[in-house]
């Protein structure tokens, strides 16, 4: 076994959030359980719905300037002192980096910016926006069109997919926290991870395309069950070399 192997990825979703007070999407009490919601968060309902788009994603915006990172966040940015880590989120908020991490690809946007209407992935017009301070009907990106959350909607690519891919082929060992997989091609990342490297699932639920691909799972909340990945890790027994 090649000893210098020492890079963790990690996929994570909206559980890993959880503990830090942000819900899930799917789970009982997940966000797209409100059909309104789930339909504003595509392009066809903030066309359609301006408004209701700019309130219910202020109002995201709000939620998480009030939440903070929890200890699962903080264990991933710890792991950064003795590997490699690199972190592929579906999450639009900042948290992971707010622990610490400071390698993050964010697939789906960030609601710590905003971006163009007319062209919502031209880097020119992505800036740092304030959690707290609205996005009004009105406001203007630097191309002068409507200024809208740089997350991606339903009906839009992905964002830095490559990057995601990359990372996850040259994984030494890749865990899966807190997401359902249930979105493309976000959840197609796990068919980058070779074959013989120790892949790991961990979320209170059944992850079937995981456990599908020989996932090991650790039933456990985000929480419970980074600290737990991390014991093992640190005790030599998954095989994997610390860097320094
Ligand atoms: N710790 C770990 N995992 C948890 C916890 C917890 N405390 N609570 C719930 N989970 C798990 C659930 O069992 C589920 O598998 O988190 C997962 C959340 O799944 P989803 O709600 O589908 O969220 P996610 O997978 O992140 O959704 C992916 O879908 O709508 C889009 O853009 C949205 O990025 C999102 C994407």
């Amino acid at each position: 076994m090649n000893m210098e192997r020492r890079h963790i990825v990690f996929l994570t979703g909206a559980g890993i959030s959880v503990e830090s007070g942000l819900t899930t999407f799917r789970g009982k009490d997940g966000l797209w359980n409100n059909k309104s919601w789930r339909f504003l968060a595509s392009t066809e309902g903030y066309y359609k719905y301006p408004q209701d788009f700019l309130d219910f994603y202020n109002w995201r915006r709000k939620k998480l300037a009030e939440a903070e990172p929890n200890r699962a966040h903080r264990l991933i940015a710890e792991l950064e002192r003795e590997y490699q880590v690199t972190v592929i989120t579906q999450n639009v908020d900042n948290l992971h980096e707010r622990a610490g991490s400071t390698n993050v690809i964010h697939v789906h946007g960030n609601l710590t910016k905003v971006c163009s209407t007319k062209s919502p992935h031209d880097p020119r017009f992505v800036e740092d926006y304030p959690l707290t301070e609205p996005i009004r009907l009105g406001d203007k990106a630097g191309d002068e069109s409507q200024l809208r959350p740089y997350t991606v909607l339903f009906g839009e690519r992905a964002l830095r997919m490559e990057e995601a891919q990359e990372a996850a082929l040259h994984a030494d060992v890749f865990v899966v926290v807190g997401t359902s997989l249930a979105v493309m091609p976000a959840a197609d990342l796990v068919r980058y991870v070779y074959k013989e490297v120790p892949k790991f699932v961990i979320d209170p639920k059944e992850v079937m395309a995981c456990e599908a691909m020989g996932f090991e799972a650790i039933r456990a909340t985000a929480g419970e069950g980074m600290a737990y990945l991390v014991e093992r890790i640190k005790s030599g027994a998954i095989g994997i070399k610390a860097c320094n």
